[in-house]
């Protein structure tokens, strides 16, 4: 297995001690096969030459300008990574879609591979094989997966037979009965509904939290009992402060950018709403924190506790926190940030030269959260819940302040403590209801 990237520095740092991401599990696992069967190289070339099965894993981020931006996928990357395959290849290969792209994209792609290749007689099989691993689990995911699928062209004996020798890969470690095949289509259109169906799941609970403040019912026991039944099941149905991460965002647009390239309206705005719903969170928290300290936070020193879209990633892309801070920020607060994975420059890039007036970033907990009037959870850090809290109490001014926006404290031990709690679909603390009214 060679991993090319056109980025050297990349390439560098995954040849390094300090690979270029934070995923539990993975360090072992390059260290142990790299130099073996695992190599990463910047020469592009030569590793197309040589394969007989490529995975093509290019970013396809949400288009930001032109037809369908801010909705449909720029494919750039795809495109000009399948020209390369093209122009090198002098052999027969499997080319596996492994970034999520639009329903019938391979189609494109093949014209791409076909039109583009001077060698005389090389043939293109293409397959579709999303990736469903969750970060933070990445490599739990990999090793035992829910399923492996695979799409082809499994109408004719070439499709199939591509097809066959990809699964054959999988079923090294994964038992046959996970591996599923399905035409092409099918198997990209899966990648985007399951995304979209998770989200969904996270934005109805949400939906309900509102609900559950307002009317004294804990969105934990709701979520509890719903999950119980088996129809419904227990994953993904934790109310938090908004989904973030690299896919939910982007594949829930692009699919109702399909729909709308297909008339169907109604469709694309059904799931527009869950991204709606997921806005809606997060504003209503920054909302919940203004109205409970007085309507103003201006000049306040505000504790924010992780930054990453969860935990066990040091990935911040789409994470809720950022729309968190930038809200907060706006009604003139000084945010003090930890997060035990995420650099000060990766937070610079997320919120721009203008917010980081406004927010200074900590390298452990203790100086940031020292004279704060309150304190944000924005990530499931599993330290945070191991922090004395009773210690944080005694350096932050009173009344001191707890914003769970991830449900993750025990919050009746902070309000023993004196704590003000407000915890994401939780009965309302009195203290906050009042400040409601004011
Ligand atoms: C997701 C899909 O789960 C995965 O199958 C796909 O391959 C890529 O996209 P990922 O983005 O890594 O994976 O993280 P995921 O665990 O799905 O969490 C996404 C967001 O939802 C996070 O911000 C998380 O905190 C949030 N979430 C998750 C909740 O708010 N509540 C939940 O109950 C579960």
């Amino acid at each position: 297995m060679t991993v090319v990237d056109l980025n050297q520095q990349r390439i560098d740092a995954w040849n390094s001690d300090n690979l270029p991401i934070y995923e539990p599990g993975l360090d072992e696992v390059v260290k142990a096969c790299r130099g073996k069967n695992l190599f990463f190289s910047t020469d592009c070339e030569a590793a197309i030459r040589a394969a007989q099965c490529i995975f093509v894993s290019v970013n396809t981020p949400t288009k930001k300008t032109g037809l369908g931006k801010g909705k449909a996928a720029d494919l750039t990357y795809w495109e000009s990574a399948a020209r390369n395959i093209a122009a090198w290849s002098t052999s027969d290969k499997i080319i596996v879609e492994k970034s999520t792209v639009p329903v019938r994209t391979a189609e494109a792609i093949e014209k791409v591979l076909l039109r583009n290749c001077p060698a005389p007689g090389v043939h293109f099989d293409i397959l579709s094989n999303p990736e469903f691993l969750a970060e933070g689990t990445a490599i739990d995911d990999l090793t035992t997966p829910d399923r492996v699928l695979i799409g082809g062209k499994i109408e004719n004996d070439r499709g199939t037979a591509a097809c066959a020798a990809l699964v054959d890969v999988y079923a090294n470690w994964v038992p046959r009965e996970r591996i599923l095949t399905a035409n092409l289509w099918s198997a990209e259109l899966s990648k985007l509904t399951a995304n979209a169906m998770l989200a969904q799941r996270i934005s109805s609970i949400n939906a309900i939290s509102a609900l559950c403040e307002c009317t004294g019912a804990d969105v934990s026991q709701v979520s509890f009992a719903i999950g119980k039944d088996s129809r419904i099941g227990p994953k993904f149905l934790n109310a938090s402060v908004g989904f973030g991460g690299s896919c939910f965002q982007k594949d829930i647009l692009n699919l109702a950018y399909i729909c709308e390239c297909h008339g169907l309206q109604e469709v694309a705005d059904y799931w527009y709403s869950v991204v709606g719903m997921n806005d809606y969170q997060k504003t209503r928290f920054v909302r919940r924190v203004v109205s409970a300290m007085f309507n103003t936070i201006r000049n306040k020193k505000i504790a924010m506790l992780g930054f990453a879209f969860k935990k066990d990633t040091g990935d911040t892309r789409e994470t809720p926190a950022i729309d968190v801070a930038a809200g907060m920020i706006e009604d003139g607060a000084k945010i003090a940030l930890y997060d035990p994975q995420v650099p000060e420059e990766q937070v610079r890039m997320d919120m721009g030269e203008e917010a980081m007036k406004s927010i200074t970033c900590y390298k452990n907990p203790t100086d940031a959260l020292k004279d704060a009037h309150a304190v944000t959870i924005m990530t499931e850090w599993d330290e945070f819940k191991t922090y004395d809290w009773k210690e944080i109490y005694e350096v932050m001014h009173k009344p001191a302040f707890v914003f769970d926006g991830r449900n993750i404290l025990d919050h009746a031990h902070l309000s023993e403590i004196g704590f003000i709690v407000y915890a994401l679909g939780k009965p309302i603390d009195p203290f906050l209801k009042s400040a409601e009214g004011a």
